[in-house]
């Protein structure tokens, strides 16, 4: 099975978790956009009843021109179950490097507020270790963000402030912050460092998500496995 195959796969899979009159959260890039359309399918054909709290304008546009309600934090404070995709998954934990999309302070804060998340992904994304290849996203206030990307090197990583692929200015996400995508070696200690990263001045959010987590789902070449953290 190719990325993409296994990225729809798992999407699919996920969204016959979803069950009628529940608040779902709706994850950003590609695996969860074939969640969004697997849902859109699911609603047109069954009927599905659920109303959805979109992580990012994307994701928001997708479910809205297929027929899904979405509601918001002003309406509800709780989402039963959030799917989304991510970086990395470390294997046994289910700890993740979520953020390369841009959308990890909305998707932080809705997988916060939910009672199970999900993730989708195709087998590459499974590691022994988080890091190394895979910049950990940093959001920042972008005043000062010299600073903060001083203070986050002396974590051991080197931060690199976010581009948008075109244009002349840095990268300013939905919630008018930049990113840092620092790299780090391999991560001995993810959840320490999700510690030390949030507690550094400057920083909003960081896309290290510790223990937040129940399942994966995940595309391989055999089909799709489901990892959770008794299985990992
Ligand atoms: C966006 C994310 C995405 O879930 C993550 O980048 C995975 O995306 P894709 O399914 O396109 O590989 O965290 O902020």
């Amino acid at each position: 099975m190719t990325k993409d195959s296994q990225q729809r796969a798992a999407g699919a899979a996920a969204a016959l978790l979803v069950e009628n009159d529940t608040i779902v959260g709706l994850g950003t890039g590609a695996t969860a956009s074939y969640f969004i359309l697997a849902l859109v399918e699911r609603v047109k054909t069954e009927g599905l009843r659920i109303k959805a709290i979109p992580t990012s304008k994307r994701s928001d546009q997708l479910a809205e021109a297929g027929g899904i309600e979405l509601t918001s934090f002003a309406k509800t404070r709780r989402v039963d179950l959030t799917v989304d995709g991510a970086d990395q998954i470390q294997r046994g934990t289910l700890h993740l490097v979520k953020g390369l999309g841009g959308a990890l302070l909305r998707e932080k804060i809705v997988a916060a507020a939910s009672d199970r998340l999900v993730i989708i992904a195709e087998s590459a994304k499974l590691v022994d270790r988080l890091g190394g290849p895979i910049p950990v996203p940093v959001e920042v206030v972008r005043f000062g963000w010299e600073t903060t990307a001083a203070r986050l090197a002396a974590f051991g990583c080197e931060p690199k402030l976010r581009w948008p692929k075109d244009g002349n200015e840095p990268l300013v996400t939905e919630l008018g912050n930049y990113i840092l995508d620092c790299a780090f070696p391999p991560i001995l200690d993810p959840a320490k460092l999700e510690q030390d990263l949030s507690h550094t001045v400057g920083v909003v959010e960081s896309g290290l998500f510790i223990g937040m987590a129940d399942m994966a789902i995940v595309g391989t070449s055999k089909g799709v496995e489901t990892l959770t953290l008794k299985t990992g």
